[in-house]
């Protein structure tokens, strides 16, 4: 016999309740959890911010210029110390002053078709933890037939917040000096192509005024540094002198010789690690190729936003986020120099799937460049991102968007095509996220490829109402390899994506 078993109305009502009620109460714990989450990776970003830089206490920054007259871009390397950054800044700011005089003065006496240049970039080496040589090499072109290259080196201590002066390394009494300086002269004359264009009585001078060498040191060897024109004709260049500070040893201070030879195991197997840590990028990039394969419509609305000139360690952060909250792709033409600095930055960027491409080395003016020095700029910065990323840049950006003909045909050697843009925000003029919204919406177009800087706030402020108002129009967002993609633009271009006129 079959009893069946009814559950009073009661309990029902009472069942229902309480599992109405604990719903809500896991939504509203999900709610501030997800509060909680969002703050968390806040803070994660800002712990970021200050140390995603390779060189612990060190961050860069690229700024450019340009006008009718001039092109400029200098790195711009910070430390927290205020008074080791202002003799570096303060050194920065002279040569951009004496350049942007000399162009005053020079004005009306160009070519038309050229623009003055001035490149300052900074090849940046650990010596040991906190000790850094910032070593600058700026070009300059501000008329007349040759541009000039000069070569101005920092070496600093970030423990003891001051920069490092040659008798901090040195024992430069009588006999250390002249040691050393027969040691230069030999080096330079055991090399025919400089002995040829030596001038004995300027070198002398130089040699026996310690206090006008460039030099920077590392735990190898002491590097002396003489500009154009300083100790030779204008022929030989920039001259680099290697002395092995073994070859000198005795003239060493004893606390230098201690500190460097500590350290040098700690750096070999750090090396040995990040080979290890490039290696494994590569085998991980071959899983994303397969990955990333996405169907477009080939009536669909798109747009393709493009970030140049980091990546940065406070703005590319922002706007990671905010594409992240919109689900937007973007490509970002990276500067080897700035990744360099953050190379787990560009990591980011590229695991979060968008594009990384390529805007030289150097943001150097191509134009003003011979072909070997485009072939350095393309392939140093396509190297410095494939190791940071494990992605192969496809595009590549000329800085100011200047190119000629040979531009073209080293990008076509590298397998790069030439990306312009047909909406440019100015937000590096304006610098205003108003007017940046304003110039984008009143320009942009299903196919525009929109010119954008991730180095500045104001961009970073102005992206989420972007974002925002082109989606409302029923934009979807798409990086620029996709977009060329579907507009079929084959070739190595430059593209410029559709241009709303
Ligand atoms: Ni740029």
């Amino acid at each position: 016999m079959l009893r069946r078993v009814r559950w009073p109305g009661w309990i029902v009502i009472v069942v229902l309740t309480l599992s109405i009620i604990t719903t809500i109460a896991k939504g509203s714990q999900a709610i501030i959890n997800t509060d909680k989450d969002s703050t968390e990776k806040e803070s994660d970003v800002q712990i970021e911010q200050q140390d995603s830089s390779k060189y612990p206490g060190l961050n860069l920054k690229t700024k450019t210029n340009e006008t009718s007259k001039y092109t400029l871009s200098i790195s711009i390397p910070t430390t927290k110390s205020e008074s080791i950054n202002d003799t570096i800044h303060q050194w920065i700011r002279k040569q951009e002053d004496d350049f942007l005089s000399e162009v005053e003065e020079n004005q009306g006496g160009f070519d038309e078709d050229y623009r003055a240049h001035l490149n300052i970039q900074v090849e940046t080496e650990k010596v040991i933890s906190g000790l850094y040589n910032l070593t600058f090499y700026t070009y300059q072109y501000a008329g007349g037939a040759n541009g000039i290259n000069t070569i101005k080196s920092f070496t600093i201590d970030l423990n003891d917040k001051k920069h490092l002066m040659l008798d901090d390394i040195l024992e430069l009494d009588e006999v250390g000096l002249d040691v050393i300086q027969k040691y230069i002269k030999k080096q330079l004359i055991s090399d025919k192509d400089i002995k040829l264009y030596l001038i004995d009585d300027l070198l002398d001078e130089v040699l026996n005024d310690s206090d006008k060498w460039e030099w920077s040191v590392n735990k190898k060897e002491l590097t002396l540094y003489f500009n154009e024109y300083e100790i030779a004709a204008g022929a030989a260049g920039v001259i680099e002198v290697n002395i092995p500070l073994e070859k000198i040893q005795s003239y060493l201070k004893e606390n230098m010789i201690s500190q460097l030879k500590l350290q040098f195991k700690d750096d070999e197997d750090k090396q040995k690690q990040e080979d290890k840590e490039a290696e494994e990028n590569k085998n991980s990039q071959e899983d994303k190729d397969e990955a990333q394969d996405v169907q477009l419509d080939p009536n669909g609305k798109y747009v393709a936003l493009t970030f140049d000139d980091g990546p940065s360690s406070t703005v590319t952060p922002r706007i990671l986020a905010t594409l992240n909250e919109y689900d937007a792709l973007a490509t970002f033409f990276m500067l080897g120099s700035q990744v360099d600095y953050y190379p787990g930055m560009a990591k980011k960027v590229a695991d979060a799937g968008h594009e990384v491409a390529n805007h030289t080395e150097n943001h150097t003016d191509l134009t003003v460049a011979n072909r070997e020095e485009i072939h350095q700029e393309i392939q140093n910065s396509s190297d410095k991102i494939y190791n940071a990323t494990g992605q192969q840049p496809k595009t590549v950006r000329p800085p100011y968007g200047a190119y000629n003909e040979t531009v073209i045909d080293v990008a076509k050697e590298n397998d790069e095509s030439i990306i312009l843009w047909s909406v440019d925000s100015l937000d590096w003029k304006s610098l205003d996220a108003n007017a940046i919204n304003e110039v984008i919406l009143n320009n942009v177009a299903p196919g525009s490829i929109v010119l954008m800087h991730d180095i500045h706030d104001s961009t970073a402020d102005a992206l989420p109402e972007l974002l925002q108002s082109l989606k409302e129009q029923g934009y979807e967002f798409i990086t620029v390899s996709q977009l060329l993609e579907l507009q079929e633009a084959k070739g190595i271009g430059p593209h410029y994506g559709t241009l709303n006129y």
